[in-house]
């Protein structure tokens, strides 16, 4: 549920008709709302409701300061992946205990920003990072609390680019290692381990993949327990799918309801790190059309392109397309493509489509979520800007970049400098 809809045929987020920002902003821009933001978090965060839980949002989904302090404010905590999501989570005022770091390949400077910042815990990926993570607690006179991310080998039938729990996938310890990493991890001295993680794959349609790794996971826990290992903390990370077409995923209500069921007996705080369900549908796209072409296939050209939202080039994803004013009857069969030099730049292909002209602006639904965080500058495109609406007003919070932000940082040495 969203609150992108139309009044008097134009298209509104929340009470702000689309046309007003686009004439303020200019196109294209990213567009979220706060009512959909908050309704998702609590939708979501509140499917645990009864157990103890932390809703660590995933910041690779959608990483701006607004948004995630959005989430801060209702007690949300923040997955991350990188130095530069916990710079951005902590600067967003999000409580350091209640942040987790992923990722196979944390930086030696990276680990040590996750010590000093006090974050909950570490997820760690391979034995090499343990080692590594106890290298750099001792050096900093410190204890690292540690989780390791194990790879249940679990189908999660969802596209192969965003599978991470099969043995295949560079994702995660297998369990099968994972009980002899566990013990000589306990007897470290700088690493306090806490946890157990995993992270199976995103946009998930089905819950028995979830429930089957938990079970799987929750074995693993007794195993370690029966070893003398406590455990407190059990992360189930994100994955839950969204509608983007056809897909019916199940409610997080359902969701949550298979978790906690399943959560019986153990004595852990329930991790989750949520980011598609939450910000996916709470977010769009708005681009303006420059040109149409009619040949054998026909075209619209629009001022938006893989590089402003790369999904559709990376995994062929479908982003449905509305028009911004809704009353053109007449339709066309066409692709939407942006100005980039690839055939691969498209935002849709061999769609049904109002027969948009150009000035025409049109939105690109569901798009909050891996949208502007996998922008790029790409052909030398500088960044459209963000907005959120509350209410009947909006906020730019993220400002379009000029061509300066393109060459930011960039010098040309003095040699090649004829005189
Ligand atoms: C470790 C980890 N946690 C959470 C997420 C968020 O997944 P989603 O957006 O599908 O909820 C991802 C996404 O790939 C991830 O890699």
């Amino acid at each position: 549920m969203h609150y992108y809809t139309y009044k008097n045929d134009i298209l509104h987020c929340e009470d702000v008709p689309l046309p007003e920002i686009a004439r303020n902003v200019g196109t294209p821009f990213y567009l979220y709302s706060t009512a959909t933001l908050t309704r998702h978090f609590k939708a979501f965060d509140g499917a645990f409701e009864g157990i103890p839980h932390i809703t660590c949002f995933a910041v690779k989904s959608c990483s701006n300061l607004a948004i995630l302090r959005l989430f801060a404010n209702m007690g949300g905590g923040a997955d991350i992946v990188s130095g530069g999501e916990l710079f951005r989570a902590l600067e967003a005022g999000i409580d350091p205990k209640r942040i987790v770091y992923s990722g196979v390949g944390k930086t030696e400077e990276e680990l040590r920003y996750g010590l000093q910042a006090g974050i909950l815990q570490f997820n760690v990926e391979s034995e090499q990072e343990l080692f590594k993570l106890q290298d750099v607690a001792a050096s900093l006179k410190s204890v690292a609390p540690v989780s390791f991310r194990v790879n249940p080998d679990v189908d999660p039938k969802t596209h192969a680019y965003i599978s991470t729990g099969l043995a295949q996938n560079k994702f995660g310890i297998a369990i099968a290692d994972a009980e002899r990493i566990y013990r000589n991890a306990a007897a470290m001295p700088n690493i306090h381990v806490q946890g157990v993680s995993c992270h199976i794959g995103s946009q998930l349609t089905k819950i028995s993949p979830f429930v089957e790794s938990l079970h799987k996971l929750k074995l693993f826990v007794g195993c370690l327990q029966e070893s003398g290992i406590e455990i407190s903390y059990l992360d189930l990370g994100g994955g839950l799918g969204i509608t983007y077409g056809e897909e019916e995923p199940p409610h997080p209500q359902t969701y949550g309801d298979a978790i906690k069921k399943e959560m019986e007996g153990l004595h852990c705080t329930l991790i989750l790190e949520p980011g598609r369900v939450i910000v996916g549908n709470a977010g769009i796209l708005v681009a303006k059309v420059l040109y149409t072409k009619a040949g054998v296939k026909n075209f619209i050209v629009v001022d938006a392109a893989m590089n402003d939202l790369a999904r559709p080039s990376l995994y062929n994803a479908y982003h449905a397309i509305q028009p911004v004013i809704g009353n053109r009857q007449e339709k066309m069969i066409a692709d939407v493509v942006g100005p980039i030099c690839e055939t691969g730049d498209f935002l849709a292909k061999d769609k049904e489509l109002p027969a948009f002209q150009p000035n025409d602006l049109l939105a690109l639904m569901s798009a909050g979520a891996y949208g502007f965080t996998m922008s790029s500058n790409y052909n030398s495109r500088p960044r459209v800007a963000e907005v959120l609406v509350n209410g009947n007003g909006y906020h730019v919070i993220r400002q379009r970049e000029t061509h300066e932000h393109l060459i930011a940082g960039e010098s040309i040495p003095e040699y090649l400098i004829e005189s």
